[in-house]
């Protein structure tokens, strides 16, 4: 927090302010925020650069090479052939490009910046490596999954040491908003619903991609993205407008980011929507007053592609020219793919409408950011073919994304304890579109990963089995349509089975950009699949492969057990067979809650109670429910089982929190079952009442532990007051005493165990 003040309520303790912003985390976070050097090699080189190539330096393009792989994953645009993007850089009308193929191509065009421009400033590389380079992760929000910030910053790590060897300096990434509307495709590259589990996650990739020493040859800056309030789309349409309380933008959006900043990353990125009424593109209050000024960044803001082109459909700018102004003014520093700023800057402070200083300003950021990444040291440090074929796709790296893959796997349900499958003398029949083929393993966001070379469904279960004849594979149904023969044929199959495997779900292309869904269900021909096969009545686990939380019904729902396995990457078959057959139990917990029905929509835990909530599962009328359900999900954020039986007991609180003081909060968990168990233990708070309303649950705290079984373990928590601030009535942040519940829970609307304690004021 940054503005630590206290509320009318804790007037009493005015005279310990100065005290407490003194101790505060948000005193330390400014201080903790990182610095960007200058060396006067920079100051020196603005001093030489024409206008034009001062807009140039702030120029962001997609690659030229290999015919424009870059725009692949966006909207083509018409962009220069590669000899004419090479011209572009000798007349340093180029700061870079973004998503090019390789070392050698990067090569090719540094060499042509370091001997053939004028002033041989050093080009920066590009790319978005979301969930990996070349061998890839979980999607972000399977990876959240995981509750294991340790291992987001492990992965990041890896992802930077494949993908700084193929000469790429710079990260679109993490993307850290927050999404509480699942109809949002963007859902599977952040980190879910919540805010702490958003913060320690981004933080944590920051940390993984940028290494201790961003000159290093395994390290790429980060870039938080997309600033901001992306997720809160109106009604989960990407782009669609933001209209949203500084107050909740300040809560539930920003936090992410802050941890982003204070983690290390000295970029950010603008995002595409507007935010009552002002695209983020040319919001001055959001990059300088917020960011620069009262958070204290750094670092440099690049617009999204074609961000500031896109105010003109928004209605902001008249003209490109405007937009260009818009843009600059507001503090973003760099224009990606429109060329708005090489084409309009200079024109704009010659006119005066841009003033030069801020134009020195902000090529001062980025200039100094080349020279943080060591690049004006050795421009080629991070191009090495030979570094970069060493580094692909290693061991270390594989089994990296096996571990990830499986501790991203969410047991939504195991009626029975149907799972974990013995190994042998059993008949499996994998069903399903994504029962086999190396087709959708690797998820949305993945440029240089090819699902080519990641593991399917059935190669992984046929790794772990005994006889691999006992397998038989049916597709069954498309993806988004049926299949002739196909529901026969896996009939058949599954009264032939002891046991089936239901691989249903979502293809890669279903999530990610621009790939909102208005239902957010099992496709309708899936569904009839899982409808028939059900009628055989042999055991079935389903195997969902997702990049959102999905509203289940009928036979899928009804299956005894469910797996959520999302988009797992370069090892999804092995990782996944690990789960089903034992190896590890299942450690996942859900980071974003499957409602009961699609029109909850949107639906996060931490929503507010209302006037009229609804006191019990039992629906009483003139109360907060749809006709027919109840306001709460089906399976909630930090729902997910393991192989053990765990049991919560003994929670230990005292009963009040001194404001000076801390309070120790405990519980012993214990494994009664007969295998090892994974546990995710959560703390969430509620404030009874407050000056704001506050949700009916918040997530504080959370520990995972493992226990074999028979073991137990006494879980510890300690809290500050700091815990319970919230954004005051003047939009800065309060602590008030008063009374609190705290829950100690596997999910946050598991009862787990409950307990109360007063935060006093003196
Ligand atoms: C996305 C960004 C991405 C950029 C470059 C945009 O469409 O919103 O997240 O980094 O394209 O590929």
């Amino acid at each position: 927090m940054i503005d630590s003040r206290i509320s009318r309520r804790a007037a009493l303790m005015g005279a310990g302010a100065v005290a407490m912003w003194l101790h505060s985390p948000a005193r330390a976070f400014l201080q903790s925020m990182a610095k960007l050097p200058v060396p006067a090699l920079v100051d020196g080189l603005i001093a030489r650069m024409t206008v034009e190539e001062k807009a140039g330096q702030l120029t962001l393009n997609p690659s030229a090479w290999g015919g424009g792989v870059a725009t692949q994953l966006n909207p083509p645009t018409s962009g220069p052939s590669w000899e004419a993007q090479l011209d572009e850089v000798r007349r340093m009308q180029l700061t870079g490009v973004f998503n090019s193929n390789g070392a050698e191509a990067a090569r090719r065009m540094q060499t042509v910046a370091m001997t053939e421009s004028r002033l041989k400033i050093p080009l920066l590389f590009a790319a978005d490596i979301i969930h990996g380079h070349r061998t890839i992760f979980p999607v972000g929000v399977g990876e959240a999954a995981s509750f294991e910030p340790d291992l987001a910053e492990r992965t990041a790590r890896m992802a930077a040491y494949e993908a700084a060897a193929s000469g790429i300096d710079w990260t679109f990434a993490p993307m850290v908003d927050i999404a509480r509307d699942q109809r949002w495709g963007r859902t599977m590259e952040g980190a879910g619903e919540d805010v702490l589990l958003g913060e320690l996650m981004g933080a944590a990739r920051v940390r993984g991609f940028q290494g201790k020493d961003l000159k290093a040859t395994d390290a790429m800056l980060a870039c938080a993205k997309h600033f901001a309030a992306y997720g809160a789309a109106e009604a989960g349409l990407d782009y669609n407008s933001v209209d949203i309380s500084e107050r909740t933008l300040r809560e539930v959006y920003l936090p992410p980011f802050k941890a982003a900043f204070e983690a290390g990353a000295l970029s950010a990125m603008a995002s595409f929507n507007e935010i009552s009424g002002i695209p983020s593109t040319g919001n001055p209050w959001l990059m300088q007053d917020l960011l620069r000024g009262e958070w204290g960044f750094e670092g440099f803001v690049v617009s999204d592609y074609t961000g500031d082109e896109e105010m003109i459909a928004h209605g902001f700018a008249k003209d490109a020219r405007e937009a260009a102004k818009l843009a600059f003014l507001a503090g973003v520093d760099m224009s990606m793919t429109s060329n708005f700023y090489r084409n309009h800057l200079p024109d704009l402070v010659r006119s005066g409408d841009v003033p030069v200083a801020r134009l020195d300003a902000s090529v001062r950021r980025v200039l100094a950011m080349k020279a943080a990444l060591g690049l004006f040291d050795d421009p080629f440090r991070r191009i090495d073919p030979k570094r970069e074929k060493a580094r692909s796709r290693t061991k270390a790296a594989t089994a990296l994304s096996r571990e990830a893959g499986r501790k991203s796997i969410v047991l939504l349900k195991n009626d029975g304890d149907l799972l974990p499958l013995p190994r042998s003398r059993r008949k499996i029949a994998i069903i399903g579109p994504f029962a086999a083929g190396q087709h959708d393993l690797n998820g949305p966001w993945v440029i240089y990963g090819d699902n080519a070379e990641a593991v399917d469904l059935a190669t992984g279960v046929r790794n772990a089995v005994a006889d691999k004849a006992s397998i038989q594979v049916v597709q069954g149904s498309g993806v988004e349509e049926p299949l002739a023969g196909g529901i026969d044929a896996a009939v058949a199959a599954a009264r032939d089975a002891d046991v089936v495997l239901l691989a249903i779900g979502e293809n890669e292309g279903m999530s990610g950009e621009a790939q909102s869904r208005p239902e957010i269900v099992v496709p309708a021909p899936q569904q009839a699949l899982a409808e028939a096969v059900a009628t055989v009545g042999k055991p079935m686990v389903v195997v969902l492969k997702n990049g959102r939380a999905l509203a289940l019904e009928g036979a899928v729902a009804n299956a005894p057990a469910i797996l959520v396995t999302w988009f797992l990457g370069t090892e999804t078959g092995n990782a996944i067979a690990d789960i089903l057959f034992g190896a590890h139990s299942p450690g996942g917990r859900l980071p974003c809650s499957f409602p009961r029905s699609p029109g909850q929509q949107p639906y996060y835990y931490a929503h507010k109670p209302t006037g009229r909530p609804n006191p019990g599962e039992k629906l009483e009328p003139y109360k907060a429910h749809y006709r027919g359900i109840p306001n709460s999900a089906l399976y909630p954020f930090g729902h997910g089982l393991t192989y053990g039986k765990i049991d919560y007991a003994g929670l230990s609180v005292s009963p009040t929190l001194p404001w000076a003081g801390t309070l120790t909060v405990s519980a012993r968990i214990s494994n009664r079952g007969t295998r090892a168990a994974e546990e995710v233990v959560q703390l969430y708070v509620r404030d009874r009442a407050a000056s704001i309303t506050r949700p009916v649950r918040e997530l504080k705290a959370f520990r995972k532990i493992a226990l074999a079984p028979g073991e137990s373990e006494t879980v510890r928590f300690t809290l500050t007051r700091d815990n319970l601030m919230f954004i005051g009535r003047d939009n800065k942040p309060v602590v008030e005493p008063g009374q609190f519940d705290l829950w100690i829970a596997p999910s946050a609307e598991a009862e787990g165990l409950h307990g109360t304690f007063e935060l006093t004021a003196g």
